[in-house]
Protein backbone atom coordinates (compact mmCIF):
# COMPACT_ATOMS: atom_id res chain seq x y z
CA UNK A 1 0.00 0.00 0.00
CA UNK A 2 1.41 3.94 -1.23
CA UNK A 3 1.02 5.69 1.79
CA UNK A 4 -0.79 8.77 1.52
CA UNK A 5 -2.79 8.47 -1.42
CA UNK A 6 -6.30 8.71 0.00
CA UNK A 7 -4.73 12.20 1.23
CA UNK A 8 -3.12 12.93 -2.83
CA UNK A 9 -6.32 11.68 -4.17
CA UNK A 10 -8.15 14.29 -1.90
CA UNK A 11 -5.94 16.80 -2.89
CA UNK A 12 -6.11 16.33 -6.65
CA UNK A 13 -9.87 15.71 -6.34
CA UNK A 14 -10.31 19.14 -4.89
CA UNK A 15 -8.91 20.80 -8.10
CA UNK A 16 -11.83 19.30 -10.08
CA UNK A 17 -14.32 22.22 -11.07
CA UNK A 18 -17.57 20.92 -9.04
CA UNK A 19 -21.25 22.69 -10.67
CA UNK A 20 -22.09 25.88 -9.29
CA UNK A 21 -25.22 25.76 -7.57
CA UNK A 22 -26.93 29.36 -7.64
CA UNK A 23 -26.65 31.26 -4.39
CA UNK A 24 -28.88 30.49 -1.62
CA UNK A 25 -31.29 33.34 -1.32
CA UNK A 26 -34.07 33.19 0.76
CA UNK A 27 -37.16 35.22 -0.45
CA UNK A 28 -36.28 35.54 -3.34
CA UNK A 29 -37.99 35.67 -6.55
CA UNK A 30 -36.29 32.56 -7.98
CA UNK A 31 -35.59 32.91 -11.48
CA UNK A 32 -32.67 31.34 -11.50
CA UNK A 33 -32.55 27.19 -11.65
CA UNK A 34 -35.55 26.64 -14.38
CA UNK A 35 -38.01 25.20 -11.93
CA UNK A 36 -41.55 25.87 -12.31
CA UNK A 37 -43.66 27.87 -9.89
CA UNK A 38 -46.17 27.81 -12.77
CA UNK A 39 -48.00 24.76 -11.27
CA UNK A 40 -49.89 25.57 -8.39
CA UNK A 41 -48.86 24.91 -4.80
CA UNK A 42 -51.85 22.86 -4.56
CA UNK A 43 -50.94 20.17 -7.08
CA UNK A 44 -47.78 19.39 -4.70
CA UNK A 45 -50.63 19.44 -1.37
CA UNK A 46 -52.29 16.82 -3.06
CA UNK A 47 -49.42 14.64 -4.06
CA UNK A 48 -47.80 14.76 -0.79
CA UNK A 49 -51.06 14.08 1.14
CA UNK A 50 -51.41 10.88 -1.21
CA UNK A 51 -48.26 10.05 -0.48
CA UNK A 52 -47.97 10.17 2.91
CA UNK A 53 -51.42 8.31 2.87
CA UNK A 54 -49.30 5.61 1.41
CA UNK A 55 -46.12 5.25 2.20
CA UNK A 56 -44.86 3.51 5.40
CA UNK A 57 -41.21 4.43 5.52
CA UNK A 58 -40.23 2.05 8.28
CA UNK A 59 -39.78 -0.37 5.17
CA UNK A 60 -37.41 -0.17 2.18
CA UNK A 61 -39.33 0.64 -1.11
CA UNK A 62 -40.07 -2.37 -2.72
CA UNK A 63 -41.71 -2.90 -5.72
CA UNK A 64 -42.16 0.59 -5.77
CA UNK A 65 -39.82 1.97 -8.27
CA UNK A 66 -41.43 -0.75 -10.88
CA UNK A 67 -44.78 1.03 -10.08
CA UNK A 68 -43.81 4.00 -10.74
CA UNK A 69 -42.25 2.94 -13.44
CA UNK A 70 -45.35 1.58 -14.71
CA UNK A 71 -47.58 4.83 -14.10
CA UNK A 72 -44.14 6.28 -16.38
CA UNK A 73 -45.15 3.97 -19.31
CA UNK A 74 -48.76 5.10 -19.32
CA UNK A 75 -47.58 8.96 -19.76
CA UNK A 76 -44.67 8.11 -22.39
CA UNK A 77 -46.75 5.29 -24.11
CA UNK A 78 -43.58 3.12 -23.64
CA UNK A 79 -43.09 -0.47 -22.56
CA UNK A 80 -42.00 -0.48 -19.27
CA UNK A 81 -39.14 -2.98 -20.01
CA UNK A 82 -37.99 0.22 -21.83
CA UNK A 83 -38.29 2.86 -18.86
CA UNK A 84 -35.56 3.20 -15.68
CA UNK A 85 -35.54 5.30 -12.80
CA UNK A 86 -32.84 7.94 -10.90
CA UNK A 87 -32.53 10.03 -8.31
CA UNK A 88 -33.25 12.68 -10.88
CA UNK A 89 -31.78 12.99 -14.34
CA UNK A 90 -28.41 14.01 -12.79
CA UNK A 91 -28.08 10.75 -11.52
CA UNK A 92 -29.17 8.88 -14.44
CA UNK A 93 -26.65 11.05 -16.21
CA UNK A 94 -23.70 10.43 -13.60
CA UNK A 95 -24.01 6.75 -13.74
CA UNK A 96 -24.36 6.54 -17.98
CA UNK A 97 -20.79 8.09 -17.61
CA UNK A 98 -19.42 6.16 -15.03
CA UNK A 99 -20.12 2.97 -16.05
CA UNK A 100 -19.71 3.62 -20.03
CA UNK A 101 -17.23 5.99 -20.54
CA UNK A 102 -13.53 6.63 -19.51
CA UNK A 103 -10.60 8.69 -20.40
CA UNK A 104 -10.93 6.50 -24.13
CA UNK A 105 -14.31 7.93 -24.40
CA UNK A 106 -14.67 11.07 -26.56
CA UNK A 107 -18.36 12.87 -25.86
CA UNK A 108 -19.49 14.93 -28.70
CA UNK A 109 -21.56 18.20 -27.31
CA UNK A 110 -22.61 21.36 -27.84
CA UNK A 111 -20.53 24.11 -26.33
CA UNK A 112 -22.49 25.53 -24.27
CA UNK A 113 -23.84 21.78 -22.72
CA UNK A 114 -25.76 21.37 -19.48
CA UNK A 115 -23.27 22.30 -16.73
CA UNK A 116 -23.55 19.41 -14.41
CA UNK A 117 -23.09 16.91 -17.56
CA UNK A 118 -19.76 18.66 -18.50
CA UNK A 119 -18.47 19.05 -14.95
CA UNK A 120 -19.38 14.99 -14.41
CA UNK A 121 -16.48 14.62 -18.25
CA UNK A 122 -13.98 16.60 -16.34
CA UNK A 123 -14.96 14.44 -12.74
CA UNK A 124 -13.92 11.00 -14.53
CA UNK A 125 -11.62 12.66 -17.10
CA UNK A 126 -13.67 12.00 -19.82
CA UNK A 127 -12.65 14.03 -23.34
CA UNK A 128 -15.07 16.31 -24.78
CA UNK A 129 -15.57 17.93 -28.51
CA UNK A 130 -17.77 20.42 -28.63
CA UNK A 131 -19.46 22.29 -31.32
CA UNK A 132 -20.18 26.10 -30.50
CA UNK A 133 -23.83 28.08 -31.30
CA UNK A 134 -23.87 30.44 -33.77
CA UNK A 135 -24.18 33.95 -33.24
CA UNK A 136 -28.17 33.81 -33.70
CA UNK A 137 -27.34 30.87 -30.82
CA UNK A 138 -28.40 27.73 -33.48
CA UNK A 139 -26.40 24.35 -33.90
CA UNK A 140 -26.31 22.88 -37.09
CA UNK A 141 -26.64 19.66 -37.19
CA UNK A 142 -24.15 18.62 -40.44
CA UNK A 143 -21.26 20.56 -37.82
CA UNK A 144 -21.80 18.00 -35.71
CA UNK A 145 -21.75 14.87 -38.23
CA UNK A 146 -18.15 16.33 -39.39
CA UNK A 147 -16.85 15.29 -36.24
CA UNK A 148 -19.08 11.81 -35.40
CA UNK A 149 -15.57 9.97 -36.14
CA UNK A 150 -14.02 11.04 -33.78
CA UNK A 151 -16.76 10.55 -31.18
CA UNK A 152 -18.26 7.83 -28.96
CA UNK A 153 -20.72 9.51 -26.95
CA UNK A 154 -23.12 12.13 -28.60
CA UNK A 155 -24.82 14.16 -25.40
CA UNK A 156 -27.29 16.65 -26.64
CA UNK A 157 -30.10 18.56 -24.26
CA UNK A 158 -33.41 19.35 -26.33
CA UNK A 159 -33.81 21.53 -25.82
CA UNK A 160 -30.53 22.86 -24.87
CA UNK A 161 -29.88 24.77 -21.50
CA UNK A 162 -29.22 27.50 -21.35
CA UNK A 163 -30.21 28.23 -24.62
CA UNK A 164 -33.22 27.11 -25.30
CA UNK A 165 -32.40 26.13 -28.57
CA UNK A 166 -34.14 23.09 -30.13
CA UNK A 167 -33.32 21.16 -33.73
CA UNK A 168 -35.46 20.88 -36.08
CA UNK A 169 -37.18 17.41 -35.74
CA UNK A 170 -35.88 15.65 -38.92
CA UNK A 171 -32.44 17.36 -38.22
CA UNK A 172 -32.02 15.61 -34.61
CA UNK A 173 -34.02 12.21 -36.36
CA UNK A 174 -30.67 12.65 -38.63
CA UNK A 175 -28.08 12.63 -36.35
CA UNK A 176 -29.46 9.79 -33.78
CA UNK A 177 -29.61 7.81 -37.29
CA UNK A 178 -26.40 8.59 -38.53
CA UNK A 179 -24.08 8.12 -35.06
CA UNK A 180 -22.57 4.77 -34.45
CA UNK A 181 -21.91 5.24 -31.20
CA UNK A 182 -24.24 5.53 -27.90
CA UNK A 183 -26.45 9.06 -28.29
CA UNK A 184 -28.00 10.37 -25.07
CA UNK A 185 -31.03 12.73 -25.93
CA UNK A 186 -31.34 14.58 -21.97
CA UNK A 187 -35.06 16.22 -22.76
CA UNK A 188 -35.62 17.66 -19.14
CA UNK A 189 -37.68 20.43 -20.92
CA UNK A 190 -39.03 17.92 -23.42
CA UNK A 191 -42.65 19.21 -23.05
CA UNK A 192 -41.92 23.03 -23.32
CA UNK A 193 -40.31 22.08 -26.82
CA UNK A 194 -41.73 21.12 -30.10
CA UNK A 195 -41.20 16.97 -29.39
CA UNK A 196 -39.63 14.26 -27.99
CA UNK A 197 -37.38 11.26 -29.49
CA UNK A 198 -38.79 8.39 -26.98
CA UNK A 199 -40.10 6.30 -29.52
CA UNK A 200 -37.48 6.42 -31.47
CA UNK A 201 -35.48 4.16 -29.14
CA UNK A 202 -37.77 1.87 -29.90
CA UNK A 203 -35.64 0.95 -33.61
CA UNK A 204 -32.32 2.52 -32.19
CA UNK A 205 -30.94 0.85 -29.80
CA UNK A 206 -27.96 3.00 -29.45
CA UNK A 207 -30.27 6.03 -28.21
CA UNK A 208 -31.27 7.19 -24.58
CA UNK A 209 -33.40 10.01 -24.22
CA UNK A 210 -33.49 11.06 -20.21
CA UNK A 211 -36.26 13.07 -19.05
CA UNK A 212 -37.30 13.86 -15.76
CA UNK A 213 -40.54 15.75 -13.37
CA UNK A 214 -38.45 18.28 -11.87
CA UNK A 215 -39.39 20.73 -14.75
CA UNK A 216 -42.77 20.27 -16.44
CA UNK A 217 -43.98 18.46 -13.31
CA UNK A 218 -42.41 21.02 -10.67
CA UNK A 219 -41.35 17.89 -8.60
CA UNK A 220 -37.53 19.42 -8.46
CA UNK A 221 -37.22 18.98 -4.73
CA UNK A 222 -38.38 15.12 -4.94
CA UNK A 223 -35.31 14.01 -7.51
CA UNK A 224 -37.60 12.07 -9.82
CA UNK A 225 -35.38 11.27 -13.56
CA UNK A 226 -36.30 8.33 -15.70
CA UNK A 227 -34.51 7.43 -19.37
CA UNK A 228 -36.54 5.47 -22.02
CA UNK A 229 -33.61 3.08 -23.95
CA UNK A 230 -33.72 -0.46 -25.43
CA UNK A 231 -34.54 -3.45 -23.26
CA UNK A 232 -31.27 -4.94 -22.58
CA UNK A 233 -29.59 -1.73 -21.42
CA UNK A 234 -32.77 -0.68 -19.14
CA UNK A 235 -32.29 -4.21 -17.22
CA UNK A 236 -28.60 -3.73 -17.09
CA UNK A 237 -29.40 -0.14 -15.43
CA UNK A 238 -31.96 -1.22 -12.86
CA UNK A 239 -30.62 -4.39 -12.44
CA UNK A 240 -26.93 -4.01 -12.41
CA UNK A 241 -25.98 -0.46 -11.99
CA UNK A 242 -28.79 1.23 -10.11
CA UNK A 243 -28.86 1.13 -7.00
CA UNK A 244 -31.51 -1.43 -5.30
CA UNK A 245 -33.84 1.65 -3.79
CA UNK A 246 -32.48 4.29 -5.71
CA UNK A 247 -36.00 6.04 -4.84
CA UNK A 248 -37.20 7.29 -1.69
CA UNK A 249 -40.76 6.22 -1.14
CA UNK A 250 -42.26 9.70 -0.71
CA UNK A 251 -40.65 10.52 -4.02
CA UNK A 252 -42.16 7.51 -5.73
CA UNK A 253 -45.51 7.56 -4.35
CA UNK A 254 -45.92 11.40 -5.01
CA UNK A 255 -44.75 10.82 -8.71
CA UNK A 256 -47.35 8.01 -9.07
CA UNK A 257 -49.96 10.66 -7.72
CA UNK A 258 -48.46 13.59 -10.10
CA UNK A 259 -48.67 11.06 -13.21
CA UNK A 260 -52.62 10.84 -12.72
CA UNK A 261 -52.73 14.46 -12.64
CA UNK A 262 -52.08 15.56 -16.26
CA UNK A 263 -54.44 18.34 -16.35
CA UNK A 264 -52.37 20.50 -13.72
CA UNK A 265 -49.06 20.01 -15.58
CA UNK A 266 -50.57 21.05 -19.02
CA UNK A 267 -51.98 23.72 -17.82
CA UNK A 268 -49.20 24.90 -16.60
CA UNK A 269 -46.74 23.44 -19.36
CA UNK A 270 -49.45 25.81 -21.69
CA UNK A 271 -49.20 29.20 -19.52
CA UNK A 272 -45.54 28.81 -19.40
CA UNK A 273 -44.91 28.75 -23.08
CA UNK A 274 -47.28 31.96 -23.37
CA UNK A 275 -45.64 33.48 -20.63
CA UNK A 276 -41.84 33.05 -22.19
CA UNK A 277 -43.30 34.29 -25.29
CA UNK A 278 -44.21 37.58 -23.63
CA UNK A 279 -40.50 37.45 -22.09
CA UNK A 280 -39.27 37.45 -25.14
CA UNK A 281 -41.03 39.63 -27.02
CA UNK A 282 -40.74 42.45 -23.85
CA UNK A 283 -37.25 41.97 -23.56
CA UNK A 284 -36.89 42.02 -27.23
CA UNK A 285 -37.73 45.79 -27.48
CA UNK A 286 -34.71 46.70 -25.65
CA UNK A 287 -32.30 47.86 -28.58
CA UNK A 288 -29.66 46.98 -26.09
CA UNK A 289 -30.53 43.33 -25.32
CA UNK A 290 -29.89 40.62 -28.31
CA UNK A 291 -32.56 37.98 -27.21
CA UNK A 292 -32.79 34.49 -28.50
CA UNK A 293 -35.94 31.98 -29.05
CA UNK A 294 -36.30 29.17 -26.42
CA UNK A 295 -38.05 25.93 -26.31
CA UNK A 296 -37.49 25.37 -22.99
CA UNK A 297 -38.67 27.10 -19.61
CA UNK A 298 -36.39 29.93 -19.43
CA UNK A 299 -35.24 32.35 -21.97
CA UNK A 300 -31.54 33.39 -22.46
CA UNK A 301 -30.25 36.83 -23.85
CA UNK A 302 -26.85 38.92 -23.96
CA UNK A 303 -26.93 42.47 -21.77
CA UNK A 304 -24.03 43.05 -23.20
CA UNK A 305 -21.81 45.62 -21.00
CA UNK A 306 -24.35 45.91 -19.02
CA UNK A 307 -24.94 42.51 -18.05
CA UNK A 308 -23.08 42.36 -14.24
CA UNK A 309 -25.35 45.64 -13.24
CA UNK A 310 -28.34 43.96 -14.26
CA UNK A 311 -27.75 41.03 -12.42
CA UNK A 312 -26.59 42.85 -8.96
CA UNK A 313 -29.22 45.64 -9.44
CA UNK A 314 -31.92 42.45 -9.85
CA UNK A 315 -30.38 40.32 -7.00
CA UNK A 316 -30.67 43.97 -4.72
CA UNK A 317 -34.31 43.73 -5.51
CA UNK A 318 -34.54 40.23 -4.36
CA UNK A 319 -34.97 38.86 -8.18
CA UNK A 320 -32.39 36.27 -9.06
CA UNK A 321 -31.33 35.52 -12.42
CA UNK A 322 -28.10 33.26 -14.07
CA UNK A 323 -24.90 35.18 -14.89
CA UNK A 324 -23.48 33.19 -17.42
CA UNK A 325 -21.22 36.06 -19.08
CA UNK A 326 -19.83 34.97 -22.27
CA UNK A 327 -21.27 32.28 -24.69
CA UNK A 328 -19.61 32.63 -28.26
CA UNK A 329 -19.81 35.66 -29.72
CA UNK A 330 -21.96 37.33 -26.90
CA UNK A 331 -20.16 38.48 -24.28
CA UNK A 332 -23.04 39.46 -21.21
CA UNK A 333 -25.37 36.37 -20.92
CA UNK A 334 -28.28 36.36 -18.47
CA UNK A 335 -30.50 33.47 -18.50
CA UNK A 336 -34.21 34.36 -16.72
CA UNK A 337 -36.47 31.54 -16.14
CA UNK A 338 -40.55 31.77 -16.98
CA UNK A 339 -42.42 32.14 -13.64
CA UNK A 340 -45.92 32.79 -12.89
CA UNK A 341 -47.68 35.80 -14.87
CA UNK A 342 -46.55 37.99 -11.41
CA UNK A 343 -42.98 36.79 -11.57
CA UNK A 344 -42.40 37.88 -15.22
CA UNK A 345 -44.28 41.08 -14.32
CA UNK A 346 -41.79 41.76 -11.66
CA UNK A 347 -39.08 40.81 -13.47
CA UNK A 348 -39.85 42.87 -16.85
CA UNK A 349 -40.94 46.06 -14.57
CA UNK A 350 -37.45 45.95 -12.73
CA UNK A 351 -35.69 45.44 -16.13
CA UNK A 352 -38.00 48.53 -17.45
CA UNK A 353 -36.69 50.78 -14.58
CA UNK A 354 -33.19 49.80 -14.57
CA UNK A 355 -32.65 50.63 -18.74
CA UNK A 356 -35.26 53.68 -18.68
C1 LIG B 1 -30.52 19.88 -19.47
C2 LIG B 1 -30.76 19.39 -18.08
N1 LIG B 1 -30.71 18.09 -17.86
C3 LIG B 1 -30.93 17.58 -16.63
C4 LIG B 1 -31.20 18.41 -15.56
C5 LIG B 1 -31.32 17.81 -14.20
O1 LIG B 1 -32.61 17.53 -13.86
P1 LIG B 1 -32.97 16.69 -12.57
O2 LIG B 1 -33.63 17.63 -11.64
O3 LIG B 1 -33.90 15.62 -13.07
O4 LIG B 1 -31.71 16.10 -12.01
C6 LIG B 1 -31.28 19.79 -15.75
C7 LIG B 1 -31.56 20.67 -14.61
O5 LIG B 1 -31.47 21.85 -14.63
C8 LIG B 1 -31.03 20.29 -17.04
O6 LIG B 1 -31.03 21.61 -17.28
Amino acid sequence: MRKGWFEQSTRRLATVRGYQKPELNSGALKLDSNENYVIPKQFQGDILTHARRNSDVREYPLGGAERLIRAISKFVRMPPSMIGVGNGSDQILDMILGSFASKKTRVLTSDPTFGFFERRCGLYSIPMITVPFSEQMELDAKDFESKFSKADILYLDSPNNPTGFQFKKKDLQGLVRSFGGLVIIDEAYGEFGDYGLSSMTKTHKNLVVVRTLSKSFGLAGLRLGYFVANPQFTDVFMRVLQYPYPLSTIAIESGIAALERLDAVKTAVAATKSERERIIRTLGTYDSFDVFDSKANFVLFDAHGAYRRIHSALAEQGISVRKLGRIGSHGGCLRVSVGTKEMNSKFLLAVRDLLG
